[in-house]
């Protein structure tokens, strides 16, 4: 497969720009090792280590497997004070290469992680975060576009990734309904450094994703996706077969344990067809990215 890169990619030290993006409860230490062997970016939200302790033991796991980069979510303001300073301290003492930030002010965690050398990729839905994220000092901004997985925005990312460009500095990585590579050829038409992609991924091999919720993300197509704020009072798009009829809003802890009765996927969902190992699904993608440039160029 031929490598191809940005310069964010080479920055990091990729093979392919495409990160693996982080999921709540469902990305592990398995989909790191196989992202990093794949010759991706890797990732998983601290938090799916239910203790610090336990986050420790999976970076002692993932740095004793592979030397390549990868990158942690640290969801800021949804993270305790405690156990965020905590997770913020590990990253720096088993030297993660990149943090992702989201859900608040990355500030701190940008005078952390520069101070070692490390990238900070903040997520957005909006330019003025994004302007904020910037005057933050983060490496890059990550815009996730209408139909995402997770907590989506509602702007198209036609108009996401240009209107963002327009006004940043720094680099661009596109996050929403990215399942193949011709939406990396694309998203990088409109300027993006890095494919973020989620909902591909659940529908791997390595996922820590149910059987069950495997198979629902390949049946489904975006029809039977909702884009509701009833689950955590946050807007995110979840498969209808999950959702019961009446939710009501909900911040509190107990919103964690919804995200493991209703499961989390975007639209991108129509165009996945089988579960398959990490590797394989880059591998096409890789192929199918070279394919478009070949047919735009031929
Ligand atoms: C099940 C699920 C859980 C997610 N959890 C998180 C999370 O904890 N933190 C975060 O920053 N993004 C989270 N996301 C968003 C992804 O990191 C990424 O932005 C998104 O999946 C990209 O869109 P796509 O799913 O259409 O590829 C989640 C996405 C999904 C599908």
């Amino acid at each position: 497969m031929t490598a191809f890169s940005t310069p964010l990619s080479r920055k990091l030290g990729l093979t392919y720009p495409i990160v693996a993006a982080p999921m709540f409860l469902i990305s592990n230490k398995e989909m790191i090792v196989a992202a990093a062997e794949a010759g991706i970016l890797g990732s998983m939200p601290s938090l799916n280590a239910r203790t610090a302790e336990a986050f420790e033991a999976d970076l002692q796991w993932i740095r004793s497997r592979t030397d390549r980069p990868f990158g942690i979510n640290l969801t800021i303001g949804l993270t305790d004070p405690e156990r965020l300073r905590q997770d913020v301290a590990l990253c720096s003492a088993y030297e993660v290469p990149v943090l992702l930030t989201s859900y608040g002010d990355p500030t701190a965690l940008v005078q952390e992680a520069h101070g070692r050398g490390a990238t900070v990729l903040h997520d957005v839905i909006h330019l003025k975060h994004a302007l904020k994220a910037q005057a933050a000092g983060v490496d890059g901004i990550i815009a996730v576009s209408q139909g995402a997985g997770g907590h989506a925005g509602q702007v198209n990312p036609y108009v996401l990734l240009p209107w963002l460009r327009r006004h940043l500095q720094v680099p661009v990585v596109a996050a929403g309904c990215i399942s193949g590579g011709e939406q990396i050829a694309a998203a990088f038409a409109l300027g993006a450094e890095l494919a973020y992609v989620g909902t591909r991924f659940i529908a791997s091999a390595e996922c820590g994703a149910s059987a069950d919720y495997k198979a629902l993300v390949v049946s489904s197509s975006h029809e039977d996706v909702v884009y509701t704020d009833r689950v955590s009072g946050v807007h995110a798009n979840f498969l209808k077969a999950t959702l019961p009829d009446e939710t009501a809003p909900d911040r509190s802890p107990a919103a964690a344990k919804r995200w493991r009765d209703i499961w989390s996927a975007g639209q991108g969902v129509t165009l996945i067809e089988e579960v398959k190992p990490m590797g394989e699904i880059v591998e096409a993608m890789v192929r199918e990215y070279h394919d478009a440039r070949a047919r735009l160029s031929g």
